[in-house]
């Protein structure tokens, strides 16, 4: 009986520090998705940054931290700050990754091609994404 108890207890507690470390986990996985989009917010300020100060070089920049980011968009990895009870927020944050990527790839040849006002039209697209996908996940 004695025993007995023993064994629930420590096999309770066993499962107690089992869920704190899924939990610390889990907010080990937000803290590093939370930097990515900080540094999506970055790659967005510095191609805006290039745009204002007509330096097509620093809008390159920018589209590529852009699309170093796309990866975990992309990812299994981003479930972590969606929404868990929907399915199709896993789906739309693919899609955004891939409009961003399309986009993104589409402003690099505006640039090469002098085309500023396409260029202007892409970052206004690359926006969107962002901005859609924030009011969704605050909607949902
Ligand atoms: C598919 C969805 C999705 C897309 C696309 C997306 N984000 Fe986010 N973003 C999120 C979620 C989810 C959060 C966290 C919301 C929360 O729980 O507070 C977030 C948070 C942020 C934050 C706040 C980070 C912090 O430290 O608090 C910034 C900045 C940000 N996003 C920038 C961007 C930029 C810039 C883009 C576009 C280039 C973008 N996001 C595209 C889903 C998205």
């Amino acid at each position: 009986m004695k025993k007995g108890l023993t064994t629930l207890l420590i096999s309770s507690l066993l499962a107690f520090s089992l869920n704190a470390a899924d939990k610390k986990a889990d907010m080990d996985h937000r803290t590093m998705l939370m930097k990515d989009m900080r540094s999506m917010l970055d790659a967005m300020e510095q191609i805006q940054r290039g745009g204002l100060y007509s330096s097509s070089d620093d809008m390159k920049l920018g589209v590529k931290k852009l699309q170093g980011t796309l990866k975990i968009l992309e990812s299994e990895e981003i479930k972590f700050i969606l929404p868990k009870d929907q399915v199709y927020a896993y789906k739309f944050a693919q899609k955004s990754a891939s409009m961003l990527r399309l986009y993104s790839d589409d402003m690099i040849t505006s640039i090469d091609a002098g085309r500023m006002d396409d260029a202007l039209e892409d970052y206004t697209q690359l926006l969107k994404q962002c901005t859609s996908c924030h009011i969704r996940i605050r909607n949902w």
